[in-house]
C-alpha cells in the first residue's frame, strides 16, 4: 500500500481514508481471490470476534460454510467448549443446519430464533420423522400461536441429497419446483436444509474445511491457568486454528503463556492479541504466534479509550503491524471498529490478511441468544463488551463476594446494548454477501486479484470529515 500525497504525520482511523481508484485489468468480481493465506483454512478473509454475544456454534458452522471462521470465546467452559467444537464439525458442508421444530410448536416459538423473512426455513421433526417444511415467510401473516403442524398444507416436499450433489443442481430443482426453501434427506433421514438462496450461496463461495473436508472453526483460551492443558483440549476436539487472547496482548503473562502453548508444537496456526504497535507483533511472533491480533479500543463495546486514554486508530495501527507482520513471515487480523465493508477493505489495504467482526454480526439470526422485540415491535439481541460488568459477572461469578467485588471495579466495556436485527439483512449471511461484493469490487478497483497484490497495489487518500461524508448514500439504511 502507498499513501497518496505525504505520509501523514498523525494516526488515522478507518474514516480518515479512502482507497484510491488505479489503472485495473481486473474486470470482474468473481475474477478476485480473496483468501487471506495466512495458513488458516479460510476462503474469506472475514473471522467472527471471540465475544460471547458474537460466536457461537451456529454462527460458526454458517460462517465456515461461507469461507470464513468464527472464533469461540474462551469464556465458555471447556466442556461446552469441546462440545461446540465437535458440533460444528459435524454440521453438512454443502447444505445448511436446519432448524428444526416439533409439529407441537407455534410460531411465537419459531419467531424468537428465525424472523419471518425470505430465505429461511423451519423443518417439522416427530421424533425421528420427518413431518414437513416451512419457509419462515410464510409464518408472516399466521397468529403467534398457531401449531406449525397446522399450518403445513402441501409443504410435506424434500429434496434427497443424492439428487443435489452441488449447489447448481439444488437451485435448478428448486426454481423447477418454486421452492424457497427445503428439508435435505438421505435415505430418509434428515440431514440438512436448503434454501434457494443458500443454494445459490454454495456456487459462489468455497467453504473454511480442515483435512477432512469438514467445517473448520477456530477457539481462543486466553493467558491464565494451564495454558497447555487447555490448548491441547481443544486440539483433541479438532480446532483448526488457536486464538491466545487479552486486552493487553503486549505483556509479559501474554509472552510465557504463548511460549508454553508453541512449545507444544501443535501444528494447527496460533492467533495472539492484541497489540498495536511493531515492537508487539516482534515480540509475539518471537514466542511462536503466526498471527497477530491488531486492535486496541476501536470496538463497538469498547470503553479502553475513554476510560484510560490507551490505544490507536485502528488504521495505523493495523499499517504498522502488518509491515512488521510481514518483515517476520506473520500476518495480522484486524480487531475491531468494522461498520461498513469499506472498513474491511481498508484495513486489508493496510496489509491485514483477516478482518475481524464482532457487533456488527451480533445481531444477525444465527449470533447467540434469542430474539427479543422492542415496544415499538423492532427484532434485537443482545450484545455486550468481553470487559464490560457483564461478562466480568459471568466469568468470575464464582469467586468470594471481596475478589469478585474488586473485579468488578475495574471491568471495561458496555455491559448491555440492543443489536438490531437488520430486516434487508438479517442473516450473517446476507452480511457476507453485502461485505464480499464490496471488498471484491475494492479489489477490481486497485486492479488486484488476491490478498497479496491488494496489499501491493491499493493507493490511500486521507480524506477531511466532510470527504467522509459526501461519500454517504441517502437514505442510509444499513
Ligand atoms: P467490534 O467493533 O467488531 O469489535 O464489536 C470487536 C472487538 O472488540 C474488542 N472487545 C472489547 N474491548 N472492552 C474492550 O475494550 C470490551 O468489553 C470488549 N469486548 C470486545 C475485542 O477485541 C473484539 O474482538
Amino acid at each position: 500500500m502507498r499513501f497518496i500525497g505525504e505520509v501523514p504525520a498523525h494516526d488515522l482511523t478507518y474514516s480518515d481514508v479512502f482507497l484510491v481508484p488505479s489503472r485495473s485489468d481486473v474486470v470482474s468480481r468473481l475474477d478476485v481471490s480473496l483468501a487471506p493465506d495466512d495458513g488458516t483454512p479460510a476462503t474469506i478473509p472475514l473471522v467472527s470476534a471471540n465475544m460471547n454475544s458474537v460466536t457461537g456454534p451456529r454462527l460458526a458452522a454458517s460462517l465456515a460454510r461461507r469461507g470464513g471462521l468464527g472464533v469461540l470465546p474462551q469464556d465458555m467452559p471447556l466442556q461446552e467448549l469441546d462440545a461446540a467444537i465437535r458440533w460444528v464439525k459435524n454440521q453438512p458442508v454443502l447444505w445448511d443446519t436446519p432448524t428444526v421444530f416439533g409439529p407441537n410448536a407455534t410460531v411465537a416459538d419459531v419467531v424468537e430464533e428465525i424472523p419471518a423473512v425470505e430465505g429461511h426455513g423451519v423443518v417439522l421433526m416427530d421424533g425421528d420423522e420427518y413431518v414437513g417444511s416451512i419457509p419462515t415467510k410464510r409464518l408472516a401473516t399466521a397468529l403467534p400461536d398457531a401449531r406449525l403442524g397446522d399450518l403445513l398444507r402441501g409443504s410435506q416436499a424434500s429434496l434427497d441429497a443424492e439428487d443435489i450433489q452441488t449447489g447448481r443442481r439444488a437451485f435448478d430443482l428448486m426454481a423447477d419446483a418454486s421452492l424457497s426453501f427445503s428439508a435435505v434427506l438421505r435415505h430418509g433421514k434428515l440431514v440438512g436444509s436448503v434454501s434457494q438462496r443458500g443454494a445459490l450461496r454454495s456456487t459462489l463461495y468455497a467453504p473454511a474445511v480442515d483435512n477432512d473436508g469438514r467445517l473448520a472453526v477456530a477457539a481462543a483460551i486466553g493467558i491464565n491457568g494451564d495454558v497447555q492443558a487447555k490448548a491441547k483440549a481443544l486440539i483433541g476436539a479438532g480446532v483448526d486454528v488457536l486464538v491466545v487472547d487479552t486486552a493487553h496482548g503486549h505483556q509479559e503473562a501474554m509472552v510465557s503463556a504463548l511460549r508454553r502453548v508453541s512449545e507444544l508444537n501443535l501444528g494447527i496456526p496460533i492467533v495472539a492479541g492484541n497489540v498495536v504497535t511493531a515492537v508487539g507483533v516482534a515480540d509475539l511472533v518471537d514466542a511462536g504466534a503466526s498471527i497477530i491480533k491488531v486492535g486496541v479500543g476501536p470496538g463497538a463495546m469498547c470503553t479502553t479509550r475513554m476510560m484510560t486514554a490507551v490505544g490507536r486508530p485502528q488504521f495505523s495501527a493495523v499499517l504498522e503491524a502488518a509491515a512488521e507482520a510481514a518483515e517476520q513471515g506473520a500476518h495480522v487480523w484486524a480487531d475491531g471498529g468494522i461498520r461498513y465493508p469499506r472498513d474491511v477493505a481498508l484495513a486489508l489495504s493496510a496489509g491485514a490478511s483477516s478482518v475481524m467482526v464482532g457487533s456488527w454480526f451480533a445481531g444477525t439470526i444465527e449470533g447467540p441468544g434469542r430474539l427479543r422485540t422492542d415496544p415499538s415491535g423492532k427484532l434485537y439481541k443482545e450484545s455486550w463488551g468481553m470487559a464490560s460488568t457483564k461478562a466480568v459477572q459471568e466469568r468470575f461469578g464464582r469467586l468470594d463476594s471481596y475478589e469478585f467485588a474488586r473485579k468488578m471495579l475495574f471491568a471495561e466495556g458496555i455491559s448491555s446494548s440492543k443489536i438490531y436485527l437488520d430486516p434487508e439483512r438479517p442473516s450473517i449471511e446476507d452480511l457476507l454477501d453485502m461485505i464480499t461484493s464490496g471488498v471484491r469490487s475494492s479489489f477490481t478497483y486497485a486492479g488486484a486479484r488476491s490478498v497479496a497484490e491488494f496489499h501491493e497495489r491499493a493507493i490511500v487518500g486521507v480524506q477531511s470529515a466532510a470527504g467522509y461524508e459526501e461519500g454517504k448514500a441517502l437514505p442510509v439504511s444499513w
